[in-house]
């Protein structure tokens, strides 16, 4: 069961387990130690793993001709704040602070509740910055409204942190860099493909956080099915429920769904799944007329490999948001809604937290969500997995 009671400013959830049973808003996405090989979004700091996360394309080959139905409570949508610090991919650059803590403000004014940082982003001397904005963010807001927040931090597991104690040092800086505001701690990807023996010691550590009442929830990033299932054994033992977990989920990434996947896992386990990368860094939330102009950079170079082929689903967002006066990327946040996902798009507009917030009042129809899963699965590319992830 969820440790932490509802809390009162958010968007309430419908359902029960989850991450609708915790009542969860919108959470932003954002980037401590960015000097390593991070996670899918660690790659700021990384030319050379942005090159090679580009070129890792999955093949359609596994997929089902059919998705699983929706089902399950109704999830909330939070807030990706990679953005908040990221040179490399997002452009960051302080002087976006004022208009980036005007995205805060509205979005916890709109009931998004839920931020979702990492103690990797931050680019270089920005190192931590997301979680540093936060934290001081946070702090500027009434005591009832900073009471609604879930702030929820991932911690790298970079190979010098080994051991029971290995991420000791770096929840005392998250913490302190969050001013306190940290309700989740989350391992921020799977070590099982490179070094499997790291992360079961480094998950019993944030156990002990757990039940040492350091933090309130534990939650895992970048983990398949299969891996799941045994960290939830191994913490189960000890009686400490995994609250979440993340993965990249989208239109342009709909793995999860798959039998067997880890949308299935979680639900069977009363894990809520959030979906990260959500718009697929922006690209669903853009219009056909859009296309002609690019984001600088490889987020450029990513969205001319996958745009092609993207008309049939951009005519059915369109078509499907217009009665609701939702632009594509509500629309596209809801898809991940209806399969019982909570998507954490990156925000870093008011307008788009608005869109966001606007996405809670109303839901994909059955007809409607297995309409654009056939479009997603018909799609001939799809973004690049997170090589990190795990079976
Ligand atoms: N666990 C992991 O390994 C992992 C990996 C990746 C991400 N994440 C988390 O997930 C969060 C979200 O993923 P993401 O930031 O990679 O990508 P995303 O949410 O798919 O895309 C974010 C971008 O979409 C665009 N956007 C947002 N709202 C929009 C709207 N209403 N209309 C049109 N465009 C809109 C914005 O781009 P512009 O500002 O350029 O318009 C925004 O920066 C991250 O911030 C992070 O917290 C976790």
């Amino acid at each position: 069961m969820p440790l932490l009671a509802v809390r009162p400013q958010c968007w309430q959830s419908t359902g029960s387990g989850g991450a609708g049973g915790r009542g969860q808003g919108l959470a932003l996405g954002t980037d401590g130690e960015g000097n390593g090989a991070g996670g899918w979004d660690g790659w700021g700091s990384s030319p050379i793993l942005t090159a090679l996360l580009l070129a890792f394309q999955l093949t359609m080959a596994d997929l089902p001709t059919s998705l699983l139905p929706a089902r399950g409570p109704d999830p909330g949508i939070g807030v990706g704040t990679w953005a908040w610090g990221n040179q490399f991919l997002w452009g960051y650059d302080p002087a976006q602070d004022a208009g980036l803590q005007a995205t805060f403000r509205r979005a916890v004014q709109l009931g998004l509740c839920f931020f979702d940082t990492a103690d990797s982003y931050g680019t270089g001397r920005w190192n931590g910055r997301s979680e540093t904005l936060l934290g001081e963010w946070a702090a500027g807001l009434s005591p009832e409204q900073r009471g609604s927040l879930t702030v929820a931090t991932k911690l790298a597991p970079f190979p010098w942190r080994l051991g029971r104690r290995g991420f000791a040092r770096a929840f005392q800086t998250s913490r302190n860099r969050l001013q306190g505001q940290l309700q989740r701690v989350q391992l921020h990807w799977s070590t099982a493909r490179y070094a499997p023996w790291q992360e079961g010691p480094l998950l019993d550590g944030l156990a002990d956080l757990v039940l040492a009442g350091e933090v309130a929830e534990l939650g895992l990033s970048n983990v398949g099915p299969r891996r799941l299932r045994a960290l939830h054994r191994r913490l189960a033992a000890r009686g400490v429920p995994i609250t979440s977990l993340q993965v990249q989920f989208s239109l342009l990434a709909p793995q999860p769904l798959e039998p067997g996947g880890v949308l299935e896992v979680c639900r069977e386990l009363g894990i809520a799944l959030l979906a990260y990368s959500p718009l697929a860094l922006g690209l669903l939330g853009r219009s056909q007329q859009s296309s002609a102009s690019m984001p600088p950079g490889p987020r450029g170079v990513l969205f001319r490999r996958l745009e092609p082929g993207l008309v049939p689903l951009r005519e059915a967002l369109a078509r499907i948001g217009a009665p609701h006066g939702a632009p594509p990327a509500a629309v596209a946040l809801n898809w991940c809604r209806a399969h019982g996902a909570m998507p954490i798009p990156g925000l870093r507009t008011t307008r788009q937290a608005e869109v966001a917030a606007g996405a809670l009042a109303w839901g994909l129809s059955e007809e409607e969500r297995a309409e654009l899963d056939r479009l997603a699965l018909a799609l001939p590319r799809r973004m690049p997995a997170n090589p990190f992830q795990s079976d």
